[in-house]
C-alpha cells in the first residue's frame, strides 16, 4: 500500500523530464563521430548502422563509410557489391541494401535533395518511425519522437509500464510518452556547446532530448544493474520509487530456438575456388558463400552434399564446422573439402570460379568468411 501511494506521488511532467534530460546530456554525452556533424546523410548512415549494433562496433564502420561514400550522390553511384563490402560484418544486410536503394531514389526522384521532415524520411525504403524521428530530430531539431530498445527501457521504468514494449498497446503508450517529452523540449532554450565535448553539434533541444534518452538507456538505465543513483530522472521514475527498476520492461517470452544443419563445399581447381552470390531477396542477399545446401533433420551432411554435387562421399573430407546463430536459428555449418578427380563435375549452376585474390575483395556472410581461413589452411 505504502509503495503504491509513493508510486502515485511521482509526477511525470514532460517539461521537467525534458529539461533534466537536456542538462544531463550537456555533461554526459559521449563525443561520438556522427555527433560532430548535422549533415542528415551522415546522421542517416549512423542510425542505419546503430540499429541492432553497438556504438563501439559502429564507429570504425561509420568512419570508413563516410570516407569512401561521403555524400548521398556517391552512395547512389556506388555498386551494391561495394556497399555490401563496406557493411561486411555488421549483419542485417537488408539495412545496407535499403540505404543504397533509398539513396538512388533520392537522386532519381528528389533531385538529390534529402528529406527534412520525418514524414518524408518515412517514405524512403528501410526507414521506420524510429529512424525517421532520429534523423529529423538530430539533423533538424524536429520534435519527432523516437523509441528503440534503449528508449523503451527508460520510458517503461519511468512510467512503471507493465507489458512488453513489443506488444502493440504497450508500444503505443511508450510512443505517446516519447512524443510528449520531445514536444516539451521544443520550448527549451537552444543548448549551449558541450564544455566537455566541444566538437559535438546539436541542432536544438529536441535533438538533445532524443539523444539523451538514447544515451541514458545505453549508459545508465541499462538492462541489468542500472545505475539509478547516477540517473537524472531518478526522482521522476516510478519503477525506482517502487524499488522495482529491474522489473521493467516486461520481457516477452523468447521464441524457441531451432537447430539447422548446412553443408558446403570447399572446391579448389587450377588456382580458383568455387563460390556463389546469394540471391538478392534471400537472407544475406548479395553476399558471397561457398556453394552448399541445408540438410534435413537426421541427414548425414556429407552424404547430402555428395549427392547434390554428384560425387562419391569418400571424395569429401570435413575441413571444419562453424556454429553460429541468426535470430532464433542455431546453425551448424559443415565445410567439406572436395578431393580427388571429379569425373562428372556437377558444378552448381549459379556458382563461379574465382581466384584467391578475388575472394578477398568480395563481401561474405560471416560463417563463410570464417570458412575462407579453413579453405586456405
Ligand atoms: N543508438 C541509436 N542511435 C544512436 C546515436 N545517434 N548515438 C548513440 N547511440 C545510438
Amino acid at each position: 500500500m505504502a509503495r503504491i501511494a509513493r508510486r502515485n506521488k511521482v509526477q511525470l511532467e514532460p517539461s521537467d523530464v525534458a529539461s533534466r534530460l537536456v542538462s544531463w546530456f550537456a555533461t554526459s554525452a559521449r563525443d561520438l563521430p556522427w555527433r560532430r556533424t548535422l549533415d542528415p546523410y551522415a546522421v542517416w548512415v549512423s542510425e542505419a548502422m546503430l540499429q541492432q549494433t553497438q556504438v563501439r562496433t559502429v564507429i570504425p564502420y561509420w568512419t570508413r563509410w563516410m570516407q569512401r561514400l561521403p555524400t548521398v550522390q556517391e552512395l547512389a553511384n556506388a555498386h551494391l557489391d561495394e556497399v555490401l563490402k563496406l557493411w561486411e560484418g555488421l549483419g542485417y544486410y537488408r539495412r545496407a541494401r535499403h540505404l543504397h536503394s533509398a539513396a538512388r531514389r533520392v537522386i532519381a526522384v528528389q533531385g538529390g535533395h534529402l528529406p527534412v521532415h520525418s514524414d518524408e524520411w518515412l517514405a524512403l525504403p528501410g526507414i521506420g518511425r524510429y529512424t525517421a524521428g532520429a534523423i529529423a530530430s538530430i539533423a533538424f531539431n524536429e520534435p519527432a519522437p523516437i523509441l528503440d530498445g534503449n528508449v523503451a527501457r527508460v520510458l517503461s521504468r519511468l512510467m512503471a509500464m507493465a507489458g512488453s514494449p513489443k506488444d502493440r498497446s504497450t508500444s503505443a503508450v511508450l510512443w505517446s510518452q516519447a512524443a510528449l517529452i520531445v514536444k516539451a523540449a521544443e520550448a527549451l532554450p537552444p543548448p549551449a556547446p558541450l564544455s566537455h565535448a566541444p566538437l559535438v553539434r546539436l541542432s536544438g533541444p529536441c535533438s538533445a532530448v532524443n539523444q539523451s534518452l538514447m544515451e541514458l538507456g545505453a549508459l545508465v538505465c541499462t538492462p541489468t544493474n542500472p545505475s539509478c543513483p547516477a540517473c537524472p530522472l531518478r526522482d521522476q521514475c516510478r519503477a525506482h520509487a517502487m524499488g522495482r527498476s529491474g522489473d521493467f520492461p516486461t520481457v516477452s517470452t523468447r521464441p524457441a530456438t531451432t537447430r539447422r544443419t548446412m553443408a558446403a563445399v570447399l572446391w579448389h581447381r587450377s588456382g580458383r575456388w568455387l563460390v556463389r552470390q546469394r540471391p538478392r531477396d534471400a537472407v544475406n542477399g548479395g553476399l558471397w558463400e561457398f556453394p552448399g545446401l541445408e540438410c534435413g533433420p537426421g541427414d548425414d551432411p556429407k552424404s547430402v552434399l555428395a549427392r547434390w554435387l554428384g560425387v562419391e562421399p569418400g571424395q569429401l573430407a570435413l575441413a571444419g564446422t562453424i556454429r553460429h546463430a541468426i535470430t532464433r536459428h542455431r546453425i551448424s555449418q559443415h565445410f567439406f573439402r572436395l578431393e580427388g578427380p571429379v569425373s562428372r563435375p556437377a558444378t552448381p549452376a549459379d556458382a563461379e570460379w574465382k581466384t584467391v585474390h578475388d575472394l578477398d575483395a568480395l563481401a561474405w556472410t560471416a560463417a563463410h568468411r570464417r570458412a575462407l581461413a579453413l579453405a586456405r589452411s
